[in-house]
């Protein structure tokens, strides 16, 4: 058998086509599918246990994980890192931090980890999964596939009515002020956007990191000797903006009234027109598909950083800067906790 998948939210609207197309062309593949409620009382894991059962030789496990718990991350993780190295599960070819949450609709919710719930989902705990699991990978490396949008990119998305900035103190990202004036719409939409900029800035960090060799001083925290460990330097990290899906549940989730009818009467049934005023609008199948490529190399094999769909691109001039992004790179290790766990991610 050859390595483990691991994909977050795989029960959501992108990731069941990934998982299907994993299933079809990449049979040999071990899949951890983590969803938050594994129940058959969730519609979406139920068609995601479908999906399974049309390849009942596939070897797969379906997973509960809720990213709003860092305590649950921390856990799943280490007892992936234990499956790993005790010969249970194939070693990881690729995580793909697929999952993710927003709320246009109400006031902004804080988790019981004391981080605003948007920006905990999306950036934080993707982060500790692929920190903490980064040692459990096979010699000759893998791939991390983070999930970026337009929204990154100050006014391109037609929802933006604040732009999204990195404010200068990083700490107002994972817990900020309040919303003045109250307008959930617009500050659902910008708390989004800057968890998108975040692990977009956040992944060129993580590539230089990888391919450093010796004596870096923030990984040996973490306990990753990568001093007598080059392995890590075959890791590439991308950020995907898989695009505009038309037919995605996001958007009739913790969205307005508003946008759920113009998903339903516009933007579905208009999407091949709507297509030529934004290119990066289609499908879930086709976004979902395109990941799989990602996960498994098959597509851009050995990029490191950003692609517009499966194209190889340039992210919006903010996130380009270094400087903030190993900024991002250090507060990240603060609010993960990794440096402070005795992670299993030693070796
Ligand atoms: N849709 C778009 O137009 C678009 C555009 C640009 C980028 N993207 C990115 O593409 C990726 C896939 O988007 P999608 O439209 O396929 O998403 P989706 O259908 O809305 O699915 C979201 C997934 O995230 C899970 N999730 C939500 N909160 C969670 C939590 N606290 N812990 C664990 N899982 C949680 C959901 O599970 P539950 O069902 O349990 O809530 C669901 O499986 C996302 O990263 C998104 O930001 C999407």
């Amino acid at each position: 058998m050859s390595g483990t998948i691991v994909l977050t939210g795989a029960n959501g609207s992108a990731a069941l086509w990934t998982v299907r197309y994993l299933l079809q062309h990449h049979p040999d593949k071990h899949l951890i599918l983590t969803v938050r409620d594994t129940s058959d009382a969730d519609a979406n894991t139920n068609l995601l246990r479908e999906a399974l059962a049309e390849y009942p030789d596939a070897s797969s496990s379906v997973r509960p994980l809720d990213l709003s718990n860092l305590t649950a991350v921390h856990e799943f993780a280490e007892r992936l890192v234990d499956e790993v190295s005790g010969g249970k599960v194939p070693k990881l070819e690729s995580i793909i931090s697929n999952a993710f949450y927003w709320n246009l609709a109400s006031a902004m919710q804080m988790t019981g980890d004391g981080y605003e719930k948007t920006f905990q989902v999306n950036h934080i705990a993707h982060s500790v999964l692929v920190l903490r699991l980064l040692g459990s990978f096979a010699k000759d490396g893998g791939r991390i596939v983070l999930f970026t949008s337009d929204t990154h990119w100050p006014g391109k998305s037609a929802l933006e009515k604040i732009k999204p900035r990195i404010p200068a103190n990083l700490d107002e990202l994972a817990k900020p002020p309040a919303d003045e004036p109250e307008d959930h719409m617009a500050h659902g939409q910008n708390r989004y956007a800057l968890s998108k900029l975040a692990i977009l800035m956040w992944m060129y960090a993580l590539n230089r990191h990888l391919q450093k060799v010796c004596d870096d001083s923030i990984l040996s925290e973490i306990h990753l000797t990568i001093s007598k460990n080059t392995r890590f330097s075959n890791i590439t990290a991308v950020a995907i903006n898989p695009g505009n899906l038309s037919d995605s549940r996001a958007l009739r989730v913790n969205t307005p009234a508003m946008i759920q009818m113009m998903s339903k009467y516009i933007i579905r049934p208009l999407r091949p027109l709507l297509r030529f005023m934004d290119p990066t609008m289609r499908t879930s199948s086709e976004a979902g598909t395109d990941v799989a490529k990602l996960a498994v190399n098959e597509a851009s094999p050995g990029y490191r950083g950003f692609l517009t769909l499966l194209k190889e691109d340039t992210s919006s001039p903010d996130s380009l800067n270094e400087t903030v992004q190993e900024e991002i790179w250090a507060k990240t290790l603060e609010w993960t906790g990794i440096s402070a766990a005795t992670a299993g991610i030693s070796t």
